[in-house]
């Protein structure tokens, strides 16, 4: 049930390659509420993906553009203000990508020059993003920016490989951005660290399967879906969270907060022949 709250609102948003995506159902609710919006994605994705279907489904414009190239970007942020008559108010960035997970390089022998481009891509392109916006003077004030991020940042999870560091660099741009842009213009910065959720991007991971199922296991409210992702994500861009920033946000039923569920307890214990009550 939509409750209009991104009425007026314009927004970009980065990401969407096929329904699965993050962006793709955050783009769906936050046309629901009312906004208006550009979207955007690499030149290879435009090529291989659904995006344009998107676009024609949701009326929004596509404007390809690659987020590690600052042209690219400042065209972007150029078209849309032109697009749609003025300065945005919400920016969703939902990017990543690394050639090691990608060509399966462990992470104790990594491909250095692929790290290089894991951190520019999943990380560094996040702050390009925020530096071509405040050059250009594109969010109005008060406007919310979120990034999407995993809790591999903050702890060990083998199998995320490089992706790790890059969320860890994300989360600190949030963090350290949101000072300088909310100072000055009272711009939010925030990002969201999202239950695994089979995406593309998701999927790719090796492992995921697995820790899919670990996580639903471990969090008192199981996995977070896509559909309450872009829940949460619309409440960020509306004026109903006004004073949050800088903040890096679970959205994961929970999982970050738990040490060990019973459910977990009880498979091993399942596993060493023992039962519900010994
Ligand atoms: N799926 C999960 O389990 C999960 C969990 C937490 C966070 N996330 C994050 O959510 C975000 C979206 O991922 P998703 O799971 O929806 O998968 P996805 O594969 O649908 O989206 C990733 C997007 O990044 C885009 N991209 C890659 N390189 C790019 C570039 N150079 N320029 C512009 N766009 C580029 C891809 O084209 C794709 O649209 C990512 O940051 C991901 O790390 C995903």
């Amino acid at each position: 049930m939509a409750h209009g709250l991104l009425q007026g609102k314009k927004g970009i948003i980065f990401g969407p390659l096929d329904e699965n995506s993050l962006a793709w159902k955050i783009a769906e609710k936050a046309k629901e509420e009312g906004a208006t919006f550009t979207i955007t994605n690499a030149p290879v994705a435009i090529r291989m993906g659904k995006v344009k279907q998107l676009s024609e489904q949701l009326d929004a414009p596509l404007i390809t553009a690659d987020a590690t190239k600052m042209d690219d970007l400042e065209k972007l942020f150029n078209e849309s203000m032109e697009k749609l008559g003025g300065k945005v108010d919400f920016v969703l960035h939902s990017v990543g990508m690394s050639p090691n997970v990608r060509k399966e390089k462990p992470y104790t022998d990594l491909n250095h020059d692929f790290f290089l481009k894991t951190l520019d891509i999943s990380a560094v392109s996040f702050h390009k993003v925020l530096q071509t916006a405040k050059k250009l003077d594109a969010i109005n004030e008060w406007g919310s920016v979120v990034a999407l991020t995993y809790i591999a940042a903050e702890r060990a999870f083998p199998g995320y490989n490089d992706m790790a560091e890059a969320k860890a660099t994300l989360e600190a741009i949030a963090r350290n951005f949101g000072y300088y842009y909310g100072s000055d213009k009272n711009v939010r910065i925030n990002t969201i660290s999202q239950s695994p959720t089979k995406t593309t991007a998701g999927t790719g991971i090796k492992g995921f399967d697995e820790f899919y199922d670990y996580a639903d296991k471990m969090a008192p409210l199981g996995n977070a879906d896509g559909e309450s992702c872009a829940d949460f994500c619309i409440t960020l861009f509306s004026d109903y969270t006004r004073m949050i920033t800088m903040q890096n946000i679970h959205h994961d039923g929970g999982f970050s907060s738990v040490g060990v569920s019973q459910e977990i307890v009880e498979m091993f214990a399942e596993k060493k022949g023992k039962n519900k009550d010994e």
